[in-house]
C-alpha cells in the first residue's frame, strides 16, 4: 500500500514514502511545502542494464535484488544469504519523532529507522536500529546511520577537511562529477585527516546559498561516502567505516547506529550557528551545555613531564593572578613517568615527585581560588609499566605478531570487560581520593594489530572499543556531576560530534601557534561549537615567529580561552597583558561562547581572518592578520553579519568613537587602517 510520511523542521519539510511493494522512498527534503501535495511514482526498469531500483533514491538502500551501487546496509543470513530485502511494516508518528519499522519478511529481522526533529531547528537527528527478531545469528556487514539523497542533478562541491597532527581541520572542497568521494579513519579515533562531517552545496558562500549538511556523532573509524550516479544524483552516507568491520547480532539482540546530524542552511554561516545551537541543547553533556567554560592554565608546554608540587604551584600562583579558574596538570603526574617511555597504565601518584601525595598542590591550587584538573590516557600501556608486566594480554594483539608501538605505547583492548572496568577505576580512585573537578583524556595513537581474542567475531572491536570509551565518560559524570571532561588525541585527533556528546569540550591542536591556529579554528567552527574548542595561549613558536601577546590572546580568544605558556618566564608587562586579556574575554565570553559565529573575511582570499561573534546586545569582531601581503595598508570593506539594521551600535576603532546604524556596518562596513603584519584588532560593537 501506498503511503506517505513528513514532518517539518524550523524551516523545512521532509517527505517520504512507500510504493505498493513496501519499498521507502526518499522523496524531498528542502522549503517547507504542503505534504499532501507529494505522491509515490511507479518505478520501471530503465532498460536491462539499469535497474529501477539503481536510480531510485531510496531512504536507506541495502544490499540484495537489482542493487548495484552503494548500500547503507549489508549483512549475511544465517543460511549464507547475503541478499537483504526490507519492506514497511509499521511506523509511530510522535511530535518529535518519526520512526518507521522495515522487515526482511523472510527472516523476520528488522530495520527500525528514527528520525527526530524539532519546530525550532532544522537539524534532524537519525539513527537506525538492527533488531534480530529472528531465531539465528545475523552478520551485519555493513551499517551506515543514514543515507541522504540530495536534490537536483547538478553536481555538487562537497567539503570535508585534510588535517594531519598540527595542522587539523584544513578545510578542502571537491566538485564531485562522477564516481565516489570517500572521507574516512580506519585509525580506531575519528583522526586528525578527514572528518565524519559534509557539506554539500553549489557554490554557496559563507552568508548565502544552499547547503545540505550532516555530521556523525561517533568518534571512531568512520566513512562518509558521497557518489554521484550514472543519473548525475547525488547520494552521501555517513557511519561507522564498513571496512574491517562486521558485528554478530545475536537472536534477540539488536545494534544501534551512531547518531547523524543532518541540516540544510542558507551559507555556512548558518550552516554553523544551526548546528552550534543544536548541540548546545542536544548533543553535549548538559551539565554544563549551557555554562560557559572556564579559563583553564594547562601546565604541560611550560614543565612537560617534569611536574612536581613545587614548580606546579609556582605556575599555579601566577595563573590565579592572571585570572586563570582552572588548573590542570597534564602529563607526568604518574608511574614511572619522566618521559614518554614509559608509566601509561599506572594510575597512582609518582612518589618521587610527590613524595608526600598530590593533595599539597590540589589544596594549594583550591586556596588560590581555582579548580583543580588531571591529565589521563586511560586506553594505553607501555611495557615498562606495572600494568602490562602483570597483564600482557590486555592489551590488542595477535599471537604471531610482534605490537607495533606508536610514542612506545600499545592500545588496551577495551572491548574485555575487565579492562574497561580498570580504566574506570583508575579515574574513579583518583577522583574519589581528591578533589579533582576535571579530566584530561587523552589518546595518543591509533589501534594497530587489532586482535581481540576474546570477541568470537574480532571485526566487532571497532565499535565495542568507541562505545566503551563513552561509558567509561558517562559512568564517571554519573558519578562526579560537577566533573569536567576534555577530550584530546594527539591534539585534535578526537574531536567530534560523539565525543562532545560524553565530554564537555575538546583539546583542538598541539598546534597553537597563534597565526596557525586560525586556520584550525576556521575549520573547526564549521560543524562544532567554538565553546568546545579549547584555544591556549602559549610560548609555541616564540623563539621562530615571535608574536605579540595581545595576538596571542585575539586568536586564542576566538574559542574557549586557556593559558598555557610558561608564566614564570613571561615578563611582568606580558603577565599585565595576559590579566586584562582575561578579565576582558571573561566580560565577552557569553558572546563568544554562545553568540552567532560569522566568518568574515579569510587569509586565502584576504590576508587576514575578521571573525565576528553576535547576538541581541552586540557583537564582538576579532581581526588577525596572516603575512606581510597586507604591508602598511587598510582593511576595506569589513562587514558585519547579524547586527539589528535599524538599532545604532556604538564601537572605538583607531582611538576614535563611532555611533552607526546596523545597516550602515553590515552593507558599508568599516575601514581598519594602519595595519601591519601580526597587527590583530579587537572591536567592540554595542548596541544602544
Ligand atoms: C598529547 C596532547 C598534549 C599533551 C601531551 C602529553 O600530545 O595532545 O596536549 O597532553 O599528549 O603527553
Amino acid at each position: 500500500m501506498k503511503q506517505i510520511f513528513a514532518f517539518d523542521t524550523k524551516t523545512l519539510t521532509y517527505v517520504l514514502g512507500t510504493d505498493d511493494d513496501g519499498r521507502l522512498f526518499h522523496l524531498y527534503w528542502g522549503k517547507k511545502i504542503k505534504h499532501s501535495d507529494f505522491s509515490v511514482d511507479e518505478l520501471n526498469d530503465a532498460n536491462s542494464n539499469h535497474s529501477d531500483l539503481d536510480g531510485a533514491c531510496q531512504e536507506y538502500t541495502v544490499f540484495g535484488g537489482k542493487m548495484y551501487r552503494n548500500c547503507a546496509f549489508k549483512c549475511t543470513y544465517f543460511d549464507g544469504c547475503r541478499d537483504a530485502l526490507y519492506t514497511y511494516k509499521s511506523h509511530i508518528e510522535s511530535e518529535n519523532e518519526l520512526v518507521i519499522t522495515l522487515q526482511d519478511k523472510a527472516y523476520g529481522t528488522e530495520l527500525v529507522l528514527h528520525f527526530v526533529h524539532y519546530s525550532d531547528s532544522d537539524v534532524i537527528t537519525r539513527y537506525v536500529e538492527f533488531c534480530n527478531n529472528s531465531a539465528d545469528d545475523v552478520k551485519v556487514d555493513k551499517f551506515m546511520s543514514c543515507e541522504v539523497n540530495l536534490p537536483g542533478l547538478e553536481p555538487y562541491y562537497i567539503q570535508n577537511t585534510n588535517g594531519s597532527w598540527g595542522g587539523e581541520f584544513q578545510v578542502k572542497t571537491e566538485k564531485l562529477l562522477a564516481g565516489y568521494l570517500v572521507f574516512d579513519s580506519r585509525k580506531g579515533t575519528s583522526g586528525h585527516t578527514n572528518q565524519p562531517v559534509f557539506a554539500a552545496h553549489h557554490g554557496a558562500t559563507e552568508k548565502n546559498g544552499t547547503v545540505y549538511y550532516g555530521a556523525l556523532g561517533y568518534s571512531g573509524s568512520f566513512k562518509v561516502e558521497a557518489q554521484c550516479d550514472f543519473e548525475n544524483r547525488t547520494r552521501i552516507m555517513l557511519g561507522i567505516n564498513d571496512f574491517d568491520f562486521s558485528y554478530t547480532v545475536k537472536s534477540g539482540e539488536k545494534l544501534v547506529s551512531p547518531k547523524v546530524y543532518l541540516g540544510c542552511a542558507d551559507g555556512f554561516a548558518q550552516m554553523s550557528n544551526d548546528m552550534s545551537k543544536f548541540a548546545v541543547a542536544h548533543i553535549l553533556p548538559q551539565s554544563f551545555a549551557d555554562k560557559p567554560l572556564p579559563v583553564l592554565y594547562n601546565s604541560w608546554e611550560a614543565t612537560g613531564f617534569d611536574v612536581n608540587t613545587e614548580n606546579q604551584l609556582s605556575l599555579a600562583k601566577k595563573a590565579a593572578e592572571i585570572g586563570c579558574e582552572l588548573f590542570v596538570m597534564d602529563d607526568g603526574w604518574f608511574g614511572e613517568r619522566n618521559d614518554d617511555r614509559a608509566g601509561l597504565g599506572d594510575w597512582f601518584v609518582n612518589a618521587e615527585k610527590f613524595p608526600d601525595g598530590i593533595d599539597e598542590l590540589i589544596d594549594g591550587v583550591n586556596a588560590l581560588g581555582m579548580d583543580f584538573g588531571l591529565w589521563f590516557e586511560p586506553e594505553m600501556v607501555q611495557r615498562d609499566s606495572d600494568l602490562f608486566r602483570a597483564h600482557p594480554d590486555w592489551i590488542y594483539h595477535y599471537p604471531k605478531r610482534a605490537n607495533s608501538e606508536m610514542r612506545h605505547q600499545l592500545v588496551l583492548n577495551l572491548t574485555k570487560p575487565e579492562v574497561e572496568e580498570y580504566a574506570f577505576s583508575a579515574m574513579d580512585e583518583m577522583l574519589k581520593n581528591h578533589n579533582i573537578r576535571y579530566i584530561k583524556w587523552d589518546m595518543n595513537r591509533p589501534f594497530s594489530e587489532i586482535g581481540a581474542e576474546n570477541l568470537e567475531n574480532g571485526q566487532e572491536l571497532w565499535l565495542r572499543h568507541t562505545e566503551a570509551v563513552y561509558r567509561i565518560a558517562d559512568r564517571l559524570k554519573e558519578k562526579y556531576p560537577y566533573l569536567q571532561l576534555e577530550a584530546c588525541s594527539s591534539g585534535g585527533g578526537r574531536a567530534d560530534l560523539g565525543a562532545m556528546e560524553h565530554f564537555d569540550m575538546v583539546w583542538t591542536s598541539d598546534n597553537t601557534d597563534p597565526v596557525d591556529r586560525l586556520a584550525i579554528q576556521y575549520g573547526f567552527s564549521q560543524f562544532y561549537p567554538v565553546k568546545c574548542m579549547r584555544a591556549w595561549v602559549t610560548d609555541w613558536n616564540s623563539d621562530k615567529r615571535p608574536v605579540p601577546m595581545d595576538y596571542r590572546f585575539n586568536s586564542s580568544m576566538q574559542g574557549s580561552l586557556s593559558v598555557g605558556a610558561n608564566l614564570d618566564r613571561l615578563s611582568a608587562e606580558d603577565l599585565q597583558k595576559c590579566k586584562d586579556n582575561i578579565a576582558f574575554y571573561k566580560k565577552i565570553r557569553p558572546l563568544v561562547q554562545f553568540g552567532n559565529l560569522y566568518r568574515l573575511k579569510t587569509a586565502d582570499k584576504n590576508g587576514y581572518y575578521a571573525t565576528e561573534y553576535a547576538n541581541g546586545d552586540g557583537a564582538i569582531l576579532f581581526v588577525c592578520g596572516v603575512g606581510t601581503a597586507l604591508f602598511a595598508q587598510r582593511l576595506h570593506d569589513v562587514t558585519l553579519c547579524g547586527l539589528d539594521e535599524n538599532a545604532q551600535y556604538i564601537y572605538t576603532l583607531g582611538g576614535r568613537k563611532y555611533t552607526k546604524s546596523g545597516a550602515y556596518l553590515m552593507n558599508k562596513g568599516i575601514v581598519i587602517d594602519d595595519w601591519n603584519p601580526l597587527s590583530s584588532v579587537i572591536v567592540e560593537f554595542e548596541k544602544v
